[in-house]
């Protein structure tokens, strides 16, 4: 008998029988899909907020400048999300245009943000407004920006202002991107405005802060808009411990996990705060979410650094894992879509819709690209498939753009810019993203 045998003579496996979970997964017809911006990143020219005051103090090294020129290119810019089969984008309202100086709004700025809403209507894109990502306007970073006594009042008569101008057209709203981040590098960190370190008094004032804001904000929107669907769009960061054996950096792992991914969120949809000194104090009006807006995009390992506050929170950062990292992007986080996957499981306890506002990769490889956010809607399936309500997925970033400190290397766009001439590259993760969009599924 010869050692080779032909494949069609081997024994073809039973096939087996089809079960009602084997039926290929469709996303639903309503599922938002699209992708996020924010303005200081995407739109060029904006030269009144505390971040262009930061880049002038020299703490980054470029400055946004023109960024994408998408304040004038908004329009060719969703005709290229409308050819990808978009029906969702999220962008971000630039306070500093609409309220230039304290108390004066702009009807030019009003009127931009309108013109930006109704290209999207006009080509059946859902508009999901953010009100605050990260910048305020200069004025109001002179008198102290969130460390401002007033900010409160400040937010909530520019809350008033753009739900007046566009609660009729827009439905779903984001007040805050992610304010535990803004406080970890605005106060922590001191890698952003106002760039404090380890200022963790601050840190808590300035959390608390906006977590009234956002409830003041959510009760404005309502006000005007009964079905309007708010949250805040939340970082999600998963935790591990750094020495998985080691009790101090568990424990370090589990109360980052608490300060980062839960206490916002808790506080918000039980209407109550816990902070260390003020526990169970009560929020003004209850809960505030109609969704959670989530942000994902990797997973940081914990070590405990000592018997205090700070060395609880512990050092983040791969330290000496490098081992256990599979893949990483250009900016050097691991992918780690399982992350994603913990993420919509754990959040199901909030009964509540959950919309991924933000998943990408900075890389200038498609191939990894691709396979990252194939892996993520993967977790997204997998969830879906198991009850929990996922209702969209909205990649970052439209386009290549201003990434803050790290500036234009971080190529995250599903649209290519080449910066010197505006040019757009619409890449092929985008089509092929595209297609999932059309087949609705993967
Ligand atoms: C998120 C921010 C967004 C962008 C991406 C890469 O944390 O919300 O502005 O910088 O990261």
């Amino acid at each position: 008998m010869s050692f080779w045998r032909p494949i069609q003579a081997a024994r073809a496996p039973a096939v087996p029988t089809m079960r009602p979970d084997a039926v290929r997964f469709h996303f639903p017809q309503a599922f938002l899909w699209g992708a996020a911006t924010s303005a200081h990143q995407v739109e060029g020219g904006n030269t009144n907020n505390d971040w262009s005051a930061w880049e002038e103090g020299g703490h980054v090294l470029v400055s946004a400048g023109a960024a994408c020129d998408h304040f004038h290119r908004f329009r060719e810019d969703f005709d290229l999300a409308q050819g990808l089969l978009h029906n969702a984008h999220r962008f971000s309202l630039e306070w500093s245009r609409i309220e230039p100086e304290e108390g004066r709004f702009s009807d030019e700025g009003l009127q931009h943000y309108r013109d930006v809403i109704e290209a999207l209507h006009a080509r059946a894109i859902e508009p999901i407004a953010t009100i605050h990502h990260y910048t305020i306007p200069r004025w109001l970073a002179a008198k102290g920006g969130w460390e401002c006594g007033d900010i409160e009042r400040y937010f909530i008569r520019y809350v008033e202002r753009v739900v007046a101008a566009y609660g009729d057209r827009v439905r779903w709203w984001i007040t805050l991107n992610e304010p535990v981040v803004q406080v970890f590098k605005g106060w922590l960190i001191g890698q952003w405005p106002p760039g404090r370190v380890g200022d963790y008094p601050r840190a808590l004032q300035v959390i608390r802060r906006m977590l009234r804001a956002h409830v003041l904000a959510y009760h404005t929107i309502h006000e005007r808009r009964g079905d309007a669907m708010v949250s805040v769009a939340k970082h999600c960061l998963a935790f591990t411990p750094n020495r998985p054996s080691n009790p101090f950096d568990r424990i370090s792992t589990a109360f980052r996990d608490f300060l980062f991914n839960n206490l916002f969120l808790e506080a918000l949809h039980t209407g109550r705060l816990a902070l260390p000194g003020q526990f169970f104090e009560r929020l003004p009006f209850g809960r505030t979410l109609d969704f959670i807006g989530m942000n994902y995009y990797t997973r940081d390992f914990v070590r405990n650094t000592g018997f205090n506050l700070p060395g609880f929170v512990g050092l983040s950062g791969t330290l000496e894992n490098e081992r256990r990292i599979g893949k990483r992007n250009d900016l050097g986080w691991e992918v780690y879509p399982e992350g994603l996957g913990h993420f919509l499981r754990s959040f199901r306890r909030y009964k509540l819709p959950l919309l991924i506002t933000e998943n990408g990769i900075p890389t200038s490889d498609e191939d990894d690209r691709w396979g990252f956010i194939y892996m993520h809607l993967w977790q997204v399936m997998r969830a879906m498939a198991a009850g929990i309500p996922v209702v969209g997925y909205l990649y970052w970033s439209l386009l290549d753009n201003y990434e803050w400190v790290d500036g234009f290397h971080a190529k995250f766009g599903l649209i290519g810019v080449r910066f010197a001439s505006q040019e757009r590259i619409v890449r092929p993760s985008g089509r092929w993203l595209a297609q999932v969009i059309e087949n609705r599924s993967l």
